[in-house]
């Protein structure tokens, strides 16, 4: 038997329901209670989860032997205890590739968005604040032709550096490893933290979430960068000091940021970053495109088969 936790498209239950018993949390679209995951996953042979999630000790204690694998719908697997499933033989499924295009066009989307301040500009027609073209109302900052550093360079922040080719723009990088065959490829320039940090214009993170980056964009962080500089984060909320970046952004010792992902998520609207004019937080929704959804359901169902001994693994971590 088999657990869903999250209403997923009709057609990744009738496929399952064709091999295995489903259960599936199909009551609304909202995270299944932590009190329910536990009860309904006990005796299952395979979940497949979203990254909202937590597959930890006591879930997998609640699960019990049965359990074979776990199949998350997402890239990311910072909600999952992968030593633990090691440690009891059970495989995980996930999500990568596929999504990598939607989440690169969603960071160069925040890129424009946070830089050339189109919320601010947007609001203002609805608010009757546009008045006759003035030079100066509403300039922000240049995309083009501008330096950016990527911190980490997996594969979401290559289709980054790829999209930024087509603005003409100097991309520099810092990952753990040095990276040279993407250099070659993507005409991307090493830096070290700082040194990336000092010369960006924007800095956009793509680094995973472990115990190691966790809060890594702090107070320091952020005083490294320009007082020009725009500040992205598609990755994992948990990454960043939101309080570092609250005093930032209001000191003004950068000039914007966008997010797609904050910590908590959802972030309450009363939280001092939804008011503050130069952030502008999406709702994380850099794979939400229907075609990278869809085939994201299709693939976390293919994984959740495979580690039920029913065909091939399409992406497996562990
Ligand atoms: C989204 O954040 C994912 O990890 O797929």
């Amino acid at each position: 038997m088999i657990l869903i936790t999250r209403k997923l498209d009709d057609s990744i239950y009738q496929k399952l329901s064709q091999l295995y018993d489903v259960d599936e949390w199909s009551q609304s679209d909202e995270v299944m209670p932590r009190a329910e995951l536990l009860r309904r996953a006990a005796g299952k042979d395979g979940i497949l989860c979203t990254l909202t999630d937590k597959i930890d000790e006591e879930l997998l204690r609640a699960a019990g032997d049965n359990l074979q694998t776990i199949s998350t719908l997402s890239v990311g697997y910072d909600h999952v205890d992968v030593a633990g499933l090691q440690a009891r033989g059970i495989t995980l499924g996930y999500t990568p590739d596929v999504l990598t295009s939607s989440v690169a066009d969603i960071t160069i989307g925040l890129m424009i968005n946070a830089a050339r301040r189109l919320p601010e500009a947007a609001a203002a027609v609805k608010n009757g604040e546009w008045g006759a073209w003035s030079p100066d109302w509403m300039t922000g900052r240049d995309l083009s032709g501008a330096t950016v550093g990527l911190l980490g360079m997996g594969k979401i922040a290559q289709a980054v550096a790829a999209r930024l080719r087509g603005f003409d723009c100097r991309v520099l990088y810092y990952s753990r490893t040095r990276k040279p065959e993407i250099e070659a490829s993507h005409g991307v320039i090493y830096r070290d933290r700082d040194s990336l940090l000092r010369e960006s214009d924007f800095v956009s993170v793509h680094t995973p979430l472990t115990v190691q980056t966790t809060g890594m964009c702090d107070d320091a962080f952020f005083d490294a960068m320009k007082q020009t500089t725009v500040f992205i984060n598609t990755s994992r909320g948990g990454l960043v000091d939101h309080d570092a970046l609250h005093r930032a952004l209001q000191s003004g010792s950068i000039y914007a940021a966008g997010l797609d992902v904050t910590t908590p998520e959802p972030l309450p609207s009363d939280h001092p970053l939804v008011s503050t004019p130069n952030c502008i937080i999406l709702p994380h929704i850099g794979s939400a495109s229907i075609q990278t959804r869809q085939r994201m359901s299709q693939i976390a169902a293919a994984n959740l088969m495979a580690g039920l001994g029913d065909g091939e693994f399409i992406s497996k971590l562990v």
